[in-house]
């Protein structure tokens, strides 16, 4: 028996890196996941291997920047499954690095449209469905430059800033409705983002993981056993926080 048999949890960029960990997270506790992303093929190996593993997953195509795509996505939750009691809005791209006078107003545009729009498009769709049952949980994902300052990254670090506050008015909003809303801030974590910025900035990735008091990268499923916990009833009284998960880059 897991901690979440009968839930269903739905995780956006759930084809690679955090989201597949978090997704194949959730999947472990027993929920049924609705695996969402805008990268298909990535997003069915997700859904493949939690039904391989057991479980119960699907994949919906959805750009989280798209309304009616996220509304449908939503929908579709629901109409197959009958509910949805976690959401992890996880989608974002690292965008381009520039400094800030050369950020061209594109890549401004796009990175916000993902990171924080999205979130934003995600949370009115999933909050009407989480009244429904009564009750939910809503991890967003933001990173640690939701809380500090990284240059060359202005638009990213804008997006994330975003997220938190978003994510703090949300669950002041949503509180007396049973409904949770947190954030997680991943430090530099192994996956596909970091894959693409080491192969273009090799240093940056080694000065990075020096930053890092732990000495290290993080690893996706150490971020999604954390998104888990908040969902969970164990983080019952946790509410409108942005928990870094970051091998203490934080705290210096
Ligand atoms: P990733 O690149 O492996 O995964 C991102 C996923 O989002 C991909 O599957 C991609 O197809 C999907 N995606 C991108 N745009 C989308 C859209 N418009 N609609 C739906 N899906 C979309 O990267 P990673 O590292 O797993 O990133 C996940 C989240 O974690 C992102 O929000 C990222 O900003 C955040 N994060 C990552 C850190 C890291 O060091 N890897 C550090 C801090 C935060």
């Amino acid at each position: 028996m897991g901690q979440m048999d009968g839930h269903v949890a739905l995780v956006t960029g759930a084809s690679s890196g955090i989201g597949r960990a978090a997704a194949l997270a959730f999947a472990e506790q027993g929920a049924t996941v609705v695996v969402a992303d805008t990268n298909d093929q990535g997003g069915e190996a997700t859904a493949s291997l939690i039904r391989d593993a057991g479980g119960q997953a699907m994949f919906v195509h959805a750009d989280v920047s798209d309304a009616a795509q996220v509304d449908a996505m939503v929908e579709r939750a629901v109409s197959t499954f009958g509910r949805l009691d976690h959401a992890f809005n996880n989608a974002g791209i690292e965008g381009a690095s520039a400094p800030l006078t050369e950020c061209t107003r594109e890549n401004w545009d796009h990175t916000l449209a993902v990171n924080l729009t999205g979130v934003f498009l995600c949370l009115q769709a999933e909050i009407p469905a989480m009244r429904a049952g009564g009750s939910g949980s809503i991890v967003n994902c933001a990173s640690i430059a939701g809380l500090n300052g990284f240059p060359g990254l202005a638009a990213y670090v804008a997006s994330k800033h975003g997220v938190n506050g978003l994510t703090k008015a949300a669950a002041l909003e949503l509180a007396a409705e049973g409904i949770r809303v947190n954030s997680v801030c991943p430090g530099a974590i192994d996956t596909e983002m970091i894959a693409r910025v080491k192969a273009e900035q090799p240093e940056l990735i080694e000065q990075t993981i020096a930053a890092h008091p732990l000495g290290r990268l993080g690893l996706p499923e150490e971020i999604a056993a954390t998104v888990v916990w908040l969902c969970s009833d164990a983080a019952g009284f946790v509410t409108g926080q942005a928990i870094a998960v970051d091998g203490g880059y934080t705290t210096q």
